[in-house]
């Protein structure tokens, strides 16, 4: 085993402060973000202008499952775009910038837990740039427009598979499929093994709400509603089998390495050592989760928001050039991360809200593309908007999202292939939004369409 850094192994030491000081506003909310079904709905918008309304900074109760003292929570455009572009005072690596919470040690899947912190998200400065520098070279203009040609083939091959039906769950035939197929050709992922991703990809959208329910069900005796024992050792066996995939494969690209983004993260360094199993196993869960989930909920996303809002389809079915604002103005609305997290390094001021030392805040990326002092009229979808592109759903500053191009390229040969062979698309039923407060993730997304042969 390689010695060197491990970043899950310090963040546990460090301290989570309660609020410094007095907080701005008196303002007590009745909803909780940390209510998981809240957001099987889509984004709760009129909580977030409820909560940019009454108390833009906002310090939040912390999840049932953290033993820390609760976050600050912003809604505010500007007030994330400062956390973000100031990297030194908002760190993402002391006690790691992704999730909200570790959970208490017993609800933990350690190795889950682990790799969810012992990646590039949760690093800072020189380290977070020199890891960053590896992956670059896969996500350039060149590598890209290749691989675009690729992507085409396979968007037409996926649409002829569901042509003849006239109807289908859009998520498990498409909108799961090429995202997996993409970030596949990208990472050098054999084809006979590509399906097993989709399966993961289902159990980790879930891990939030199964490690609350444990909560619940300690806290007050099972309910009817809980997941079944069986079915968390069921998703205990999918997320060791994940990462067991990775480790075999990242350990033979190490050995034999080839063109590819596995090969380059296997042979990557830190501080002149190669990565540690740790950090390959949490590389290997960041780049499967962030080039999966988030393209392919914003394809279906996407497609809701035409349903729902008829002129708008209209007008791009017939104005093919308008593609490239619709992806934006969607993903604007879609906001598939919904947050991250930082810690504060020092005294600090976030919009006149004085905060200490060591405390947790985090950005709420949907609350944001929704603040009408940026986006006029923010909760209509309008794909002619001049400034959709001013939304923060990829991050902004050190951490932007790496896979921006690749989603965008990804987004853009689906929706014009999907347009031209399905105009009349509708939606056949209800979606389904899984209760997760960090990704949107629809996993049902019934459609119709005139079948095509
Ligand atoms: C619509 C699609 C996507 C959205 C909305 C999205 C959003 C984000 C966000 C919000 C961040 C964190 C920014 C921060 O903390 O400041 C991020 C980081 C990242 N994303 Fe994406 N992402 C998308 C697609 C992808 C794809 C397709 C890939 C890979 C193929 C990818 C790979 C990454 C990586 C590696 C990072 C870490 C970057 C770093 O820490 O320097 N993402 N993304």
């Amino acid at each position: 085993m390689t010695s060197g850094y491990v970043l899950s192994d310090e963040v546990l030491d460090h301290e989570i402060n309660e609020p410094a000081f007095a907080k701005n506003s008196s303002y007590k909310a009745k909803k909780s973000l940390n209510d998981l079904d809240l957001f099987t709905k889509g984004q709760p918008v009129d909580f977030y202008k409820e909560l940019r309304d009454n108390a833009p900074v906002y310090f939040h109760d912390p999840m049932p499952t953290d033993p820390e003292p609760g976050y600050w929570v912003l809604t505010r455009h500007e007030d994330i775009k400062h956390v973000s572009m100031n990297p030194k005072i908002f760190s993402s690596q002391y006690a790691t910038g992704n999730m909200l919470t570790q959970g208490s040690e017993e609800n933990r899947h350690p190795r889950l837990f682990k790799s969810t912190i012992d990646h590039m998200l949760n690093l800072d400065g020189e380290m977070h740039l020199g890891l960053r520098k590896e992956h670059m070279p896969f996500f350039k203009p060149g590598y890209v427009e290749d691989l675009q040609k690729k992507v085409t083939i396979k968007v037409g091959q996926l649409l002829d598979q569901i042509g003849p039906m006239g109807e289908c769950n859009l998520v498990s035939e498409v909108s799961q499929q090429l995202p997996i197929y993409t970030l596949s050709e990208i990472l050098g992922i054999p084809e006979s093994d590509r399906q097993k991703l989709v399966t993961w990809m289902e159990f980790l959208e879930l891990a939030q709400y199964f490690a609350v329910e444990q909560i619940k069900q300690q806290n007050e005796g099972v309910t009817d509603s809980s997941p079944d024992p069986e079915m968390i050792n069921l998703f205990n066996a999918m997320v060791d089998e994940m990462f067991d995939y990775g480790k075999h494969i990242l350990l033979k690209k190490r050995k034999n390495p080839e063109n590819d983004l596995l090969s380059a993260i296997a042979n990557a360094k830190i501080e002149g050592k190669e990565l540690t199993q740790e950090f390959l196993d949490g590389s290997w869960l960041l780049i499967v989760f962030a080039g999966n989930d988030t393209t392919r909920n914003t394809m279906s996303g996407g497609i809701k928001l035409l349903h729902d809002n008829q002129d708008q389809k209209e007008l791009l079915v017939n104005n093919p050039d308008y593609l490239p604002n619709f992806i934006n103005e969607t993903i604007r609305c879609v906001s598939p991360v919904i947050h991250m997290r930082r810690t504060s390094l020092e005294e600090t001021e976030i919009n006149g809200q004085r905060i200490g030392p060591y405390e947790k805040i985090a950005l709420w990326y949907g609350a944001a593309n929704r603040d009408p002092e940026i986006f006029k009229d923010p909760d209509r979808f309008n794909i002619l908007r001049e400034n959709a592109d001013k939304h923060l759903a990829f991050g902004i500053g050190r951490h932007t999202c790496l896979g921006k191009p690749v989603a965008l390229m990804q987004l853009k040969e689906f929706y014009s292939q999907f347009l031209a062979r399905f105009p009349d698309f509708e939606m056949n039923g209800e979606w389904k939004v899984a209760p997760n407060n960090f990704v949107h993730a629809i996993q049902e997304m019934p459609i119709k369409f005139s079948p095509k042969s």
